[in-house]
């Protein structure tokens, strides 16, 4: 939600922002916007539009020479996309310039109050607000600029990771964060700094960073370094510089067209790094310290409780059948904005799992934070390294994923459920609800789902052949059973958000209690339908779907005849044990739903009104 970019040093600040920023789009793409210090003033240049929109606008706009500067790429909360709305935001005096990414909750009774004193609103943003109010305390009682920052920080109620600088004073950018991410680089010689909410917009000029914590702020001195502190009582916080581990080709194209594409055809490598120095076939066992430093909190668990949005919520789902199938342990899974709003009952006995690709979801954050304080134990299941699920967590386990950079998840949920499913063999060992012959197949069909994955990919040109026919639907269905019914929700929501399709995904056997009445001849139905896990029962509901004229197209197991001949179009995947299936049944729709949106010529790697880390509630 919202990107942040910063620069100060000795190089030129715009190229630095601007690519930057376009590193960060996938966070919200709705408006963006660039302020510099060219050395004698302030320029500011914002735009409704994308990150390339603002490139095209700039240099009619403004001198784009100066060493100090910071961008934004907006997605909208308060107020709509528009010029005035975009970030960053100056103070009625225009000596301060923000940039925010956060929703601050109390902005209506600072704006009356400031208001009062004689402020004006050029937006309808809280961030505007935000900095004028640093502006008033600032004028109020002669205080520095960071002094000023964080009273008025004391005083908002809400979430942020903002940058402001002065002006007159452009040697210094004060930044501070609650809530939403901010990294900070640092450059090789401690000359330069550089700002972001992750670190991928300064990559190629340091592997050195400082993430800060919830609630601490910084003032990042040109030449003079880094000064961190606590917002709440001002004490001095230890720098903590982490090495990178990412590289520049991690969230570059790859010569793919999409970020999506990309990282559906990374999976075999992405599931193959989840499960590296965790599976260990030889010596059959599995090893995570996470899992394993906290067994006994597993294993006298009451029952887990899964929390997580969107697809992560829909991994959480493959999650449950595995854990209660392999380890026979109840377990709940809940959307996380549901859970932390309704006084769930929930104590000490409890695990909590938390499944988080971003690991800066605000919803499934404060549901973490909600469970923990009423005592139960909390493991997360993040991909992105250092971030707030993974430090908020009593212990977890990352997924290696690499950066997933397309906005609709792919390799995250794949990755999830290698991660899930360790967890799950690893406890129904230690249980003994699994046979050392059943846990060792697995571990072996575990370690073939790589290549298994790369066959399933090579349906590509099928799947566009299909994707072609049908791309100007209305409405699609997708339907499976058991393991695959939450892959049912996960094609269905896949196909919304990049092609903008309606669809729905259905427990197959549901059919009958209501969708059934929307099929005819228009209605394409991708069916899951691999031959272990409810075959017979899906050819069934499948024999309904065709009596109705619906249009089937089938996924099933590679040499599957019985489907073949009732189905329009048929989708083979390889075969494998029902409990690993999702990790090859997802993958056709995933590339069915890309090639309709590709078709359709949407904007696949940025869809309208998406943005990849949602943090906010
Ligand atoms: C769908 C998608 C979203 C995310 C959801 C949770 O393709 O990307 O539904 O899965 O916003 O995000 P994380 O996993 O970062 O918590």
């Amino acid at each position: 939600m919202c990107g942040i970019v910063g620069y100060i040093g000795p190089r030129k600040a715009y190229p630095i922002i601007i690519e930057g920023l376009k590193r960060l789009e996938y966070r919200g793409y709705d408006s963006a916007g660039i302020a510099l210090f060219d050395g004698k003033d302030l320029k500011v240049s914002k735009t409704k539009g994308k990150v390339a929109d603002l490139e095209a606008q700039v240099e009619k706009e403004i001198t784009t020479s100066g060493n100090v500067g910071i961008g934004h790429t907006r997605w909208a909360t308060h107020g709509v996309p528009n010029d005035v709305n975009s970030h960053p935001h100056v103070s009625n005096s225009g000596n301060l310039v923000i940039i925010h990414n956060g929703i601050i909750e109390n902005y209506e009774s600072l704006k009356l109050e400031l208001i009062s004193r004689g402020y004006t609103f050029k937006s309808d943003t809280d961030t505007e607000v935000l900095v004028n109010l640093i502006e008033e305390i600032q004028k109020q009682d002669n205080l520095k600029l960071g002094k000023a920052v964080q009273v008025a920080l004391n005083q908002v109620i809400g979430a942020y990771a903002i940058a402001v600088f002065d002006k007159n004073k452009p040697e210094e950018i004060v930044v501070a964060r609650l809530g939403s991410p901010l990294a900070i680089g640092i450059g090789d010689n401690d000359d330069e700094f550089f700002i972001a909410s992750d670190a991928s917009p300064f990559l190629e000029y340091t592997k050195n960073a400082v993430y800060l914590e919830d609630e601490e702020m910084a003032i990042i001195r040109f030449h003079k370094g880094i000064k961190i502190r606590k917002i709440k009582d001002d004490s001095v916080v230890e720098t903590f510089v982490q090495e990178l581990q990412i590289n520049l080709e991690q969230i570059e194209k790859g010569g793919f067209d999409h970020f999506m594409l990309k990282e559906i055809h990374e999976q075999p490598k992405a599931i193959t790094d989840t499960y590296r120095g965790r599976l260990l076939r030889n010596e059959a066992i599995i090893k995570m310290a996470g899992v394993e430093d906290n067994m006994k909190k597993f294993l006298n668990a009451n029952r887990i409780i899964i929390v997580a949005c969107g697809t992560s919520w829909h991994a959480g789902l493959v999650a449950e059948y595995i854990f209660e199938d392999l380890a026979r342990i109840p377990v709940e899974v809940e959307y996380a904005s549901e859970f932390r709003y309704r006084n769930p009952v929930i104590n000490e006995d409890d695990v909590v799992i938390a499944i988080s690709q971003s690991g800066e979801t605000a919803d499934t954050l404060a549901a973490i934070k909600l469970a923990r304080s009423k005592g139960a134990f909390v493991f997360g299941v993040c991909n992105v390294v250092g971030s707030s699920i993974a430090r908020e967590s009593d212990a977890g386990a990352y997924t290696h994923a690499g950066p997933e950079i397309g906005v609709a998840s792919t390799k995250a949920f794949t990755t999830q459920i290698t991660v899930l499913t360790l967890i799950a063999l690893r406890l129904a060992r230690a249980k003994g609800t699994i046979s050392s012959s059943d846990f060792r197949t697995h571990l072996l069909e575990l370690e073939l789902i790589p290549k298994k994955v790369e066959k399933a990919l090579e349906s590509d040109d099928n799947i566009k052949a299909i994707s072609k026919i049908y791309k100007d639907a209305k409405n699609f269905l997708y339907l499976g059973r058991g393991y695959n019914f939450p892959v049912a929700l996960e094609g269905a929501l896949k196909l919304k958000e990049i092609s903008y399709i309606h669809a729905e995904g259905y427990p197959a056997a549901e059919m009958k209690h209501g969708p059934i009445a929307l099929i005819d001849e228009n209605m394409p139905i991708a069916v899951i339908a691999t031959k272990k896990g409810h075959y017979e029962k899906v050819v069934s509901n499948i024999q309904e779907i065709k009596s109705r004229k619906g249009k089937i197209i089938g996924i099933v197991t590679e040499g599957d005849t019985q489907v073949r001949g009732l189905a329009d179009h048929v989708i083979e995947v390889p075969e494998t044990l029902e409990s690993l299936s999702p990790l090859l049944t997802t993958i056709p729709l995933q590339l069915l739903s890309y090639h309709i949106a590709v078709m359709l010529d949407k904007n696949v790697d940025q869809p309208r009104n998406l943005a990849k880390s949602v943090t906010v509630e």
